[in-house]
């Protein structure tokens, strides 16, 4: 079966047929199950505005957003590398280690939930953890995010750009929903989406075989929709159980035992440039990540051709960097203390 189907791949490009055998190969139906990325997520909870925007991107920088002044957002999540440290476990204040991989920000905006556990609803809320996590921007409560916030003089006129209508617009939830509000343009459309719309020539043969063998071993059952993930939360380790059981998941968050070893299924997308790969950053290839997958969740051995083709159309996933959107913005200053982009 393997065997005739590379037959054929071969035998439709020596005929200029690519796009012929693009239709056989993939079950249209199958197909349906994805989505090319919308390149505006909203929220009706929080309208986003140019200003929100602006206001976004310059929190999103802001080391003084941490109590010691040396983490932004963008320290762990840096727009420049798609989004995540690269770091098996990132690196909070004074350098400590979280038990969780740094998931990508890019899209997040498109999840179901936030957080690999899902314990927060949307990006707004999501925003709000990190600040006061004692293990990562470590500030002591919100209210003391708020009085450093409130105490660089020039934020003030553009909270008040922001949230025109705000009584009080420096507040800790508008700093999430101007976060949140900046985060819901990171998207990245790729070539797959070109594919998605009707441009068959968007991927190349290997390509479509891999994505051939992802719909067909079963990936796709949890890897769906737009984000390819972010859309159910799924067991690790579902025929196998996995090996590092010292994260419960979805269970320390619920408390509950039904939720053992459950997680935010990720995305897909741009993951070609976001190793090392799942919560615990386990594995450093995306190679590597595949096999654990079909071992893990599928109780498969793939072919190495086989994982060579899936791993090839997961490059396929990753787009282009919105440059220009994500520049490091001129920061207002400090009266005391030089501002500072990390
Ligand atoms: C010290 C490193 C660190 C800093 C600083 C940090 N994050 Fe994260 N971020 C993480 C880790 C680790 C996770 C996963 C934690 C978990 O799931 O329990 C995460 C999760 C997220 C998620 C969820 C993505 C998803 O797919 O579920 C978003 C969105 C996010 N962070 C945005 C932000 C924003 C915005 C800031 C700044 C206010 C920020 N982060 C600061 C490390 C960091
Ligand atoms: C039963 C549901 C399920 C199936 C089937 C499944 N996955 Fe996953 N996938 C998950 C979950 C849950 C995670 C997160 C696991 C973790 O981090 O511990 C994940 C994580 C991943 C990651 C890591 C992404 C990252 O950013 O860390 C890759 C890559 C991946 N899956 C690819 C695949 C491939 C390829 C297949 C088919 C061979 C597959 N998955 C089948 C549920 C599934």
């Amino acid at each position: 079966m393997k065997q005739k189907m590379i037959a054929a791949t071969t035998l439709a490009l020596a005929l200029g047929a690519s796009s012929a055998y693009a239709e056989e190969a993939v079950n249209p139906r199958l197909l349906r199950r994805f989505k090319p990325i919308r390149v505006e997520i909203d929220s009706d909870q929080n309208p986003v505005t140019g200003e929100k925007i602006n206001l976004g991107r310059m929190l999103y920088f802001d080391a003084r957003l941490s109590q010691n002044r040396d983490l932004s957002c963008n320290s762990c999540h840096p727009l420049d590398k798609y989004g995540a440290d690269g770091e098996v476990t990132s690196k909070g204040t004074k350098g400590q280690r979280g038990k969780r991989n740094s998931p990508t920000v890019y899209h997040a905006a498109a999840n179901f939930v936030q957080f690999w556990d899902g314990r927060a609803r949307d990006v707004e809320e999501q925003a709000g953890g990190p600040i006061v996590n004692p293990a990562e921007m470590a500030m002591s409560s919100p209210a003391e995010a708020v009085a450093r916030i409130r105490s660089i003089p020039g934020y003030a006129p553009i909270f008040k750009k922001a949230f025109p209508d705000a009584a009080d617009p420096i507040s800790y939830e508008n700093i999430g929903k101007a976060i949140g509000a900046f985060e819901r343009r990171l998207v990245t459309p790729a070539r797959w989406d070109r594919f998605l719309e009707g441009d068959k020539t968007a991927l190349s043969a290997q390509e479509i075989e891999g994505l051939r063998v992802f719909s067909n071993s079963g990936c796709m059952v949890c890897h769906t929709g737009e984000l390819l993930g972010g859309s159910m939360y799924q067991r690790v380790g579902v025929v196998e159980p996995w090996p590092n059981q010292s994260d419960r998941g979805r269970a320390e968050a619920t408390k509950s035992s039904a939720d053992e070893m459950y997680f935010k299924v990720p995305t897909l997308r741009n993951v070609a440039m976001t190793g090392p790969y799942f919560h615990d950053g386990s594995a450093p290839t995306l190679k590597d990540a595949v096999e654990k997958m079909a071992k893990h969740q599928l109780g498969v051995t793939l072919e190495d051709n086989e994982v060579a083709a899936i791993v090839a159309w997961l490059g396929s996933l990753t787009g282009a960097l919105p440059l220009d959107y994500i520049k490091p913005p001129v920061l207002p200053k400090d009266s005391t203390v030089t501002a500072s982009v990390k």
